[in-house]
């Protein structure tokens, strides 16, 4: 049986993925409304990535023999002044995420919670590549600058991007 207090952390992060999900559905219609349809694309993939993660929290507490719950989400911005901005937000968003995966993990280790830990494991990895992958689209963004024809060339590379569910029990 999960500890109560373990439990209100997750359930408090499952409200912070499912944030995350909305925020970046958010960008994908911002970046829609730019007609740049490979960044609304990436972002629709985050949007499934996100909701893999609330769920994988979800279904832990609920195996664990706890209670998960759905708790209140905030609503997201829906506008950004551009492309780089909106992906300055989201490393600054995913920083905040790492942070809060990383004060979970510390309070699986004081709790003596070794299966929570195990799952975090998972977390603390994801958010490795999580904010690999939002620099390296920021730094290409910085590159760009000014430059349309670079925009475009960026934005047809992540409409290739698609959702693929990791395994099932991965990290678990
Ligand atoms: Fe669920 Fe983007 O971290």
């Amino acid at each position: 049986m999960i500890k109560k207090t373990v439990q209100e952390a997750i359930n408090r992060q499952i409200i912070n993925e499912m944030y995350s999900s909305n925020l970046y559905l958010s960008m994908a219609s911002y970046f829609r409304s730019l007609n740049l349809n490979g960044f609304a694309n990436w972002m629709r993939v985050q949007v499934q990535e996100e909701m893999f993660h609330a769920m994988k929290f979800f279904d832990y507490v609920l195996d664990r023999g706890g209670e998960a719950k759905v708790g209140e989400i905030k609503a997201p911005p829906f506008h950004w002044k551009s492309p780089l901005e909106a992906f300055q937000f989201t490393l600054k968003h995913e920083e905040s995420v790492t942070d809060s995966i990383n004060k979970l993990a510390a309070l699986a280790i004081k709790e003596n919670d070794y299966a929570t830990n195990v799952l975090l494991q998972w977390f603390v990895t994801e958010q490795v590549e999580e904010e690999a992958n939002v620099t390296e689209i920021v730094e290409r963004l910085k590159l760009a600058g000014d430059s349309k024809s670079s925009l475009f060339l960026l934005d047809s590379e992540l409409k290739a991007r698609v959702f693929v569910p990791p395994p099932a029990n991965g990290g678990q």
